[in-house]
């Protein structure tokens, strides 16, 4: 077998397109380190959103989605990475060692999913009144089996029971006094911001309030925001993992984002929905007591006008080279 690493030019330019992953609430709380032919990722809990995720656990679905795009961008400059999670236990804050000596040749899959890693945005649009394909959702299946978790689109009944879920957690989440402040913190506008949600990203205002999506426009809403209608039947997807561990959630990161990417080449549209996994009560309503699997995320899944780019956080910020 073939082994020559990766040089830090190559590197830096993976890392670059890793950032390119979702956060929450584009939070981007993750640093990198190249180091010969390694990359280490590491949590940068100094962007922990503390009200809405004191456990950490939304960080580091973050960061395993950023650990996927990584293991992407190594794929594509033909080498298979080595991705050790949580290698060393005395400092839990190094999530993942990716080594890329491996050479290989870039798989149609691995192709596929790179080229539309820029292309992949959060859509809080309203979709059209469109089935996606049953095909389509066995691939996005298919692709949250292939990084060890599960996702399971929900029946009608069920699809009910989330919106309504997520109603009753939005609406908890807005009477916390610290969960607006936070909200706040990550949606104020800044000229030149490089991080948080900008008001291009908020999507129309859910005229009804019927679906599950986070108003990011709460704290500081602007005048050209304009009302829509939404669809009345969500497509709507839980991802769920075996075990509720930070190795469990940055599964659950990896995953997510290889379902979204996958839903992206599909031409779908996507928008991850948290609010009913963050409220404690509300999440165990959506743990299956037969299996025993923890919902992670919630995913809406459609068609519609396609969602514009948010800024990220400039490479000088996120990445240190040798040692530390
Ligand atoms: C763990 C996690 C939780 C998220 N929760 C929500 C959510 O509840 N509502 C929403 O509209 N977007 C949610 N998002 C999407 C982020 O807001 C989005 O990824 C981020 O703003 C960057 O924008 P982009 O996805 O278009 O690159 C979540 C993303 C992640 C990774």
């Amino acid at each position: 077998m073939m082994t020559t690493s990766l040089d830090m030019q190559t590197l830096t330019t993976c890392v670059q397109t890793a950032a390119l992953a979702p956060s929450l609430h584009n939070s981007q709380p993750w640093r990198f380190q190249i180091d010969g032919g390694t990359v280490e990722v590491f949590a940068d809990r100094g962007r922990q959103l503390e009200v809405l995720d004191p456990s950490g656990r939304e960080l580091l679905i973050s960061v395993g989605a950023a650990v996927f795009t990584l293991r992407l961008a190594i794929g594509m400059q033909a080498r298979t990475p080595q991705v050790i999670i949580f290698p060393d236990p005395a400092r839990p804050e190094l999530v993942a060692r990716i080594r890329t000596s491996q050479v290989t040749t870039p798989s149609v899959q691995v192709r596929d999913l790179a080229a539309v890693i820029s292309s992949r945005h959060t859509n809080r649009r309203p979709f059209m009144n469109a089935v996606v394909p049953a095909d389509v959702m066995e691939q996005l299946c298919a692709a949250a089996a292939h990084e060890g978790a599960t996702l399971t689109q929900a029946g009608a009944v069920t699809r009910d029971a989330i919106v309504g879920l997520a109603q009753t957690a939005e609406a908890r989440l807005r009477a916390h006094g610290g969960y607006r402040a936070e909200l706040g913190q990550w949606t104020q506008p800044r000229p030149h911001r490089r991080d948080g949600i900008p008001p291009t990203a908020y999507g129309p205002w859910d005229a009804l309030e019927h679906l599950p999506l986070r108003d990011f426009g709460l704290v500081h809403p602007y005048p050209q925001r304009t009302a829509a209608r939404f669809e009345a039947h969500p497509t709507i997807a839980v991802l769920a993992t075996e075990g509720d561990t930070p190795a469990a959630w940055v599964r659950a990161g990896q995953a997510l984002q290889r379902v979204l990417l996958t839903a992206t080449r599909h031409h779908l549209a996507t928008t991850p929905i948290s609010q009913p996994v963050e409220i404690p009560a509300v999440r165990d309503l959506l743990t299956d007591p037969a299996t025993g699997r923890t919902a992670q995320m919630i995913i809406r899944l459609g068609y519609a006008a396609p969602a514009a780019a948010t800024p990220r956080r400039p490479l000088t910020d996120i990445l240190e080279s040798g040692q530390p």
